[in-house]
């Protein structure tokens, strides 16, 4: 985990990797560039809104920033439904919401059918075999593959788990078992209650591995 800002409580163990706080300004730059947007944001146009959201998500849609992640390939109608969860305050996520709050659905729309049309990559970051093969049997046997498809790559409001970042599966994970994170469903927070750090650990190897 990284640094905590000792003003404001982080969410759910939220960490602040120095990128993020970069990335952070980058994107509220790109805010600032489009002069009217500013003056009124509720008109922004969709293509002058994907570059607020990638020096954080990735140009491509492929974070490579720790614990914030890819949305390259994700479910068109999950993408939708996380931005308006987010918009509409359910889902907290502190460093997204200057990005959301002035949101139209049909912004919102646009933009979960342009990172769901770009291709998913691997994070690059290091996969243990032996947490892959531990993985792939809680996997088995918590049915994961029966919501998010037995390839892993999301369906719906399901999410896409294959390629994900490894450090974001864990820090999501955890917070679905110990309950900060709200969602549309209550599928998550069952699926993985009971389960073991180490066993969350083993999950996101095996998926980011897929
Ligand atoms: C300052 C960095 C930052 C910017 C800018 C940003 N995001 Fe995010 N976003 C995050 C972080 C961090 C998370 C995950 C937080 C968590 O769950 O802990 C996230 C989560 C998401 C999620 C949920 C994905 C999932 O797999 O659950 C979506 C969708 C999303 N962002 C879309 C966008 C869009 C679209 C934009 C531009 C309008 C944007 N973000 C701008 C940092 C950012
Ligand atoms: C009954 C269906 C169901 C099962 C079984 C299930 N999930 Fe999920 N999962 C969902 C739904 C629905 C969401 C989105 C919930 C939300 O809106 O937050 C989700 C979200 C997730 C996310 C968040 C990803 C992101 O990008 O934000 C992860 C990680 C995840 N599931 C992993 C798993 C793993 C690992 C298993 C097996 C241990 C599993 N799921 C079993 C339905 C399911």
């Amino acid at each position: 985990m990284g640094r905590r800002s000792p003003a404001r409580r982080p969410k759910r163990g939220e960490a602040r990797p120095v990128e993020l706080v970069v990335a952070a300004g980058l994107a509220l730059v790109a805010i600032a560039l489009c002069a009217p947007c500013v003056l009124d944001a509720l008109s922004m146009p969709v293509v002058e809104r994907i570059p607020t959201c990638t020096p954080c998500h990735g140009a491509d849609g492929n974070s490579r920033i720790k614990n914030v992640p890819s949305l390259a390939g994700q479910p068109e109608f999950f993408l939708l439904n996380q931005l308006i969860l987010m918009r509409e305050g359910v889902r907290r996520i502190e460093a997204m919401a200057p990005f959301v709050k002035d949101l139209t659905d049909a912004d919102a729309e646009a933009l979960a059918k342009h990172f769901n049309k770009l291709a998913p990559q691997p994070s690059g970051e290091p996969i243990d075999p032996a947490l892959v093969e531990r993985g792939a049997k809680i996997a088995t046997q918590r049915r994961c593959g029966s919501c998010h498809l037995p390839t892993l790559a999301g369906q719906d409001q399901m999410p896409r788990l294959a390629k994900q970042r490894v450090d974001y599966l864990i820090l999501t994970l955890k917070s679905y078992r110990d309950g900060p994170r709200p969602g549309a469903d209550t599928a998550m927070s069952a699926g993985v209650a009971g389960l073991t750090d180490p066993d969350l650990a083993a999950l996101a190897h095996y998926a980011a591995s897929r």
